[in-house]
């Protein structure tokens, strides 16, 4: 490793989770702009919390107006702000903390790569799967109508590619599901992962 020296730290991994008494997780949800991933993040963080575990959401608009705001929606553009996202939730799920990432993250060897940064049993993927159809009647932003209109480039969808993720560990019918149903679904499946046994 060019002239690095990485330190070692004398509080381990397993100390710092053990003091926070929770198993950290990388919850990933992924889908289409206006799919409702921020909308189920939230609220399965806000659940998360109120039971004592500690956690932190990582948001596509957020990231993109802070640590992220020198990157563009070009392919290149997605695909070093997924990357960077990796390492962030790395070490958030080194100091302990159970992290909710909402990003579109269209492209399939992005997430994968998300994966093998946090490793396997850390990641868990989330498909928010809601029909493009229903994402550009809702348009709470307006983003589709700019993009249909050529205001907006290389919008996802639209002259952006989406992949669907291959083997999800959940998947949420947004469409056909309430929140409160979509949260208690992710709950069954997040609760026993981040419970220390
Ligand atoms: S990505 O593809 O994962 O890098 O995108 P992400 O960081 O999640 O950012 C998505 C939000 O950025 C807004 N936005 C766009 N989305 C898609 N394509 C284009 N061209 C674009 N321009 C701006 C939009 O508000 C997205 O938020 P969500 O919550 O997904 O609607």
């Amino acid at each position: 490793m060019n002239n690095l020296y990485p330190i070692k730290t004398k509080v381990s991994a397993a100390q710092r989770h053990q003091l926070l008494n929770q198993r950290p997780l990388l919850i990933w949800f992924t889908g289409l702009s206006g799919s409702g991933k921020s909308t189920l993040a939230v609220q399965l963080e806000a659940e998360l919390h109120a039971l004592g575990f500690k956690t932190y959401l990582l948001d596509g608009d957020n990231i993109r107006t802070g640590l992220n705001k020198d990157l563009t929606f070009t392919d290149e553009g997605r695909i070093e702000n997924i990357r960077r996202i990796g390492e962030v939730s790395k070490l958030m799920l080194d100091a302990g903390i159970i992290v909710l990432s909402a990003f579109i993250s269209p492209f399939e060897a992005d997430r994968q790569q998300v994966k093998n940064i946090v490793g396997a049993d850390n990641y868990l993927e989330v498909y928010v799967n809601t029909p493009i159809e229903i994402c550009e009647q809702r348009d709470v932003k307006g983003l589709y109508k700019k993009a249909r209109a050529g205001e907006v480039k290389n919008f996802t969808g639209i002259d952006s590619p989406y992949e669907e993720p291959r083997h999800p560990d959940v998947t949420i019918l947004t469409h056909t599901m309430s929140v409160e149903e979509s949260v208690r679904e992710l709950m069954k499946v997040v609760g026993p992962v981040v419970k220390l046994k």
